[in-house]
């Protein structure tokens, strides 16, 4: 039985495919049309997973929408009515696209659909396809279920219990009271874009001090012990306005939102670190509140704000449960995925079974390209490469270029589904390099960034190198753990000062304090990605070469794109971001391109500005 899972129209389309149960392939539509966080019809990322799956549309038993685009309605109409006339501003302005777009969304599904498909479309719960996505591909037999996001049809927050086949969600917070808007808030104040600047605000939140926690909790919100709250919307704009915040907020905080692109104020990194802390706090109420409740040892989670790593963390280190599992495209993206499955467990009653492992293989559920069609690729554009078929051969050929201090674009096997690189679309380098921060933000991605990068270490590695258990996971990048102490390194007076004072942020983060200076943060945090033989063998083999070569078996992974631009998907993307950049090698699978070979192409810096310029900043 085929099942297509579509997620559209709000933010960050998707399209996945499930075949017996089984997720045979998922993308997002951005890396087709290289628009980052591509809102329209997914009819890229459909015909893609139709063609994975060898599938011609006629072969479709169901489709599954991620929403109910009919309560989505209620809630803007009702929230027009209780906030009236005041909003009656956003309301005028999004009822035309409403009439025109999201009600006939039927049509719109049909229409976009290829072949005209005459199988039936079923519109899923949005939390409920949050849900199914982080349960049904876990590990686990049974588990808590927790998801939070900024909002669905009415519902921000969801928990329950997933058990075998089914899964079951009893308690909700409803709009406005939501921690994705809260956090979104704080994200449109300190001069982020919403939506996707969240990730930013996490890596700012270290350089400050949670000041302003306590007026959040007396003046914005009020907290319950078990993590539900109620958000104070005489400090918020978003039922009624275009902005997220009103001078009311302004005036609590001391001033206006600041300006994007403008210096960052220690203000805003204050405000950034109370508004995690409260998350924090917020995050782990909710998962022990939920843990007392259904006393499952395991805990899933999805929706936007399960990307903050951060948060995950803490829960996992300080929280009850024994492991949790994390879907890793875990915005609305994932949704896709899990309104797909929620149709096969759930509305099919078709039976789950788990072996201790994740369903999710990877999240390499992207296209992969033939080395015939990257070496007619290569060919055609008449680029000088070598190529080694030996897989032994080919490692040490790379790692040799990392010891070297190389940047690589590494391209390799099904592209990832989600936000994060995972060694298929990476960038990678030697975090033990001092200067491979700033190279990277400088000369690779062009953003001057306050964020160090993410590594990628060995599994068996990761609890010598990250305060984490031993055997514990993290393939999706969405735990951080603390560098271990014996790691860390002395650091003198002035740059404890140059640490703690400096204005630049870039100048603090560039001050090396442990053996891998290109992956700790301020706070000696680090996003970690372990990687393991069975789910990336070829990014595997590399690193243990490297290890073996080094003794470190840690590298900085960042993904493959400048900013702005979505994750590259084809060889064609690769190597056209590889010459408008100053990476050094391309790996695209066993063909090696050294930018010293490449003779013409490489542009020059009016190209790379035209090239910058078609992806808008994020
Ligand atoms: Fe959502």
């Amino acid at each position: 039985m085929n099942i297509l899972g579509i997620s559209a129209f709000y933010h960050d389309s998707a399209a996945a495919i499930v075949v017996d149960g089984e997720i045979v392939a998922a993308a997002q539509e951005e890396r087709f049309t290289r628009k980052k966080h591509d809102a329209g019809f997914p009819q890229h990322a459909v015909a893609y997973c139709l063609e994975e799956a060898g599938l011609h549309p006629d072969q479709l038993d169901f489709v599954a929408f991620y929403d109910k685009p009919m309560l989505k309605f209620e809630r803007l109409l009702e929230t027009e009515l209780a906030f009236a006339p005041s909003g009656i501003r956003a309301f005028v302005m999004a009822i035309p696209v409403w009439l025109r777009e999201k009600l006939t969304m039927r049509r719109m599904i049909r229409n976009g659909l290829p072949g005209k498909t005459k199988s039936p479309l079923l519109f899923m719960d949005h939390h409920e396809s949050h849900a199914a996505s982080a349960f049904f591909p876990s590990p686990y037999e049974e588990a808590a279920i927790l998801t939070l996001d900024g909002v669905g049809e009415w519902t921000t927050t969801a928990c329950g219990v997933g058990r075998g086949n089914r899964i079951e969600l009893y308690r909700h917070l409803q709009f406005p009271h939501s921690l994705g808007l809260l956090y979104s808030a704080f994200t449109y104040y300190c001069g982020f874009k919403v939506n996707s600047g969240e990730y930013k605000l996490m890596g700012l939140a270290p350089y400050g001090t949670p000041v302003y926690a306590d007026a959040i909790y007396k003046h914005l919100m009020d907290l319950k012990p078990d993590g539900s709250f109620w958000l104070n919307m005489d400090y918020f704009n978003y039922c009624q306005g275009l902005t997220m915040t009103n001078r009311r907020f302004d005036d609590l905080f001391g001033g206006p939102p600041r300006n994007p692109e403008t210096s960052i104020e220690q203000r805003h990194m204050d405000l950034a670190a109370s508004i995690q802390a409260v998350t924090e706090e917020v995050v782990m109420r909710m998962g022990r509140d939920l843990h007392e409740r259904t006393k499952m040892r395991h805990l899933v989670l999805a929706g936007g704000v399960a990307l903050n790593c951060v948060a995950n963390g803490k829960l996992l280190r300080e929280g009850p449960y024994d492991d949790i599992w994390i879907q890793p495209a875990a915005g609305d993206a994932g949704g896709a995925v899990g309104a797909a499955l929620f149709t096969w467990h759930q509305l099919l009653d078709k039976p789950r079974s788990t072996n201790g492992r994740d369903t999710q293989k990877g999240s390499f559920l992207g296209p992969a390209f033939s080395q015939e069609q990257i070496r007619n690729f290569l060919d055609r554009k008449g680029v000088q490469y070598t190529c080694i078929d030996d897989e032994q051969a080919h490692a040490e050929y790379v790692a040799e270029l990392l010891q070297q201090e190389k940047v690589v674009g590494w391209f390799h096997g099904r592209m990832e589904f989600g936000p994060r690189a995972l060694g298929a679309r990476s960038i990678i380098g030697d975090a033990r390099s001092p200067k491979m921060q700033a190279t990277m933000n400088l000369k690779i991605k062009f953003r001057e960034s306050f964020r160090p990068f993410a590594p990628v270490v060995l599994q068996e590695h990761a609890h010598r190198w990250f305060q984490m258990r031993e055997g514990q996971e993290s393939p999706y990048m969405l735990l951080v753990a603390p560098v271990l102490e014996r790691h860390r390194v002395a650091i003198s007076h002035e740059e404890l000062e140059k640490m703690s004072r400096d204005p630049d942020l870039r100048q603090r983060v560039n001050v090396v304090r442990s053996s891998v200076p290109a992956i700790t943060h301020v706070d000696y945090s680090a996003r970690v990605q372990t990687v393991d033989r069975e789910r990336n063998p070829g990014f595997y083999r590399v690193m243990e070469t490297f290890y073996k070569m080094t003794g470190c078996p840690v590298l900085v992974n960042t993904s493959f794109n400048v900013r702005g631009e979505p994750i590259v998907c084809t060889p064609e993307d690769a190597y056209r971001c590889f010459l408008a950049t100053e990476m050094d090698a391309l790996v695209l699978e066993n063909f090696i391109v050294l930018k010293s070979q490449v003779k013409e192409g490489v542009v020059d810096d009016e190209t790379r500005a035209e090239y910058l310029a078609q992806f808008q900043l994020d």
